[in-house]
């Protein structure tokens, strides 16, 4: 199965991809963890990424598209995927087909989960991660351990920088101009399927999986 996952930031992405990996055991891309990663081991791409990050924007295409393309040529990639956070313009998407093209792949469906951009701000401020494993959590919602300790790992879970209100709202910005025109891109060849992501996470990963027929 290979599934790209579209959404605003905080729409429930990377919660709903830990399940989508584990049905179909494929693995979970996300360029979000990849940047953050290297933000924390400090490489260059790290640097560079981080300027563009810390304020909402989007990375350059030319720092992202060969990450990508080098990560879905690695042989775990073969049988499946779930692409999280990618792509996020058309010029990506664009991008992302003509990589699939060379590999002899095709993308089976394109999963966008739908929430209000008021409920969005509401769970970004609860939001905690796990800096080692990249599990997300919320304090209310979906809590981790007591102590703040990450249920997968037992990593203390961290509040992401990017989750300040003022970033949050730019990165919303950001998602409306650039990302949301990828709605459309894939409506025309027919392989988005639409969830509402407002209600509990439980919620939201039934009609995850009814969208993806059942499993
Ligand atoms: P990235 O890490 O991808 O961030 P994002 O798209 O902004 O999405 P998030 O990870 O913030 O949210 P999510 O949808 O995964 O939600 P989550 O499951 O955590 O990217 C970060 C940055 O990197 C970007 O801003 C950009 O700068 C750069 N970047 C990345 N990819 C790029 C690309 N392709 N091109 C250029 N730049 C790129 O859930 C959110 C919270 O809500 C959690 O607390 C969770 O517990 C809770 N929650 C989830 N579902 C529910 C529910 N149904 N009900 C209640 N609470 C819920
Ligand atoms: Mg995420």
């Amino acid at each position: 199965m290979k599934v790209v996952l579209l959404g605003a930031p905080g729409s429930g992405k990377g919660t709903q991809a830990v399940n989508i990996s584990d049905w179909y055991e494929i693995p979970h891309i996300s360029t979000g963890d990849i940047f953050r990663s290297n933000i924390k081991s400090s490489t260059e791409l790290g640097k560079k990424a981080k300027e563009y990050i810390d304020k909402g924007l989007l990375v350059p295409d030319e720092l992202t598209i060969d990450i990508v393309s080098n990560r879905l040529n690695q042989s775990d990639c073969k049988e499946g995927f779930i692409l999280d956070g990618f792509p996020r313009t058309v010029n990506q998407a664009e991008k992302l087909d003509g990589i699939l093209k060379e590999m002899g792949a095709n993308i089976d469906v394109v999963l966008n989960i739908e929430v209000e951009d008021s409920q969005i701000i509401t769970r970004m401020a609860g939001r905690r991660v796990c800096p080692k494993c990249g599990m997300s959590y919320h304090i209310d919602y979906n809590p981790p351990l007591e102590g703040d300790i990450c249920k997968n790992c037992g990593e203390t879970v961290v509040q992401r920088e990017d989750d300040k209100e003022e970033t949050v709202l730019q990165r919303l910005t950001t998602y409306h101009k650039q990302t949301e025109p990828l709605i459309e891109y894939y409506e025309k060849v027919k392989k988005l399927v639409t969830v509402k992501g407002q209600d509990n996470i439980e919620e939201t990963t039934s009609c995850v999986k009814k969208a993806l027929g059942g499993i």
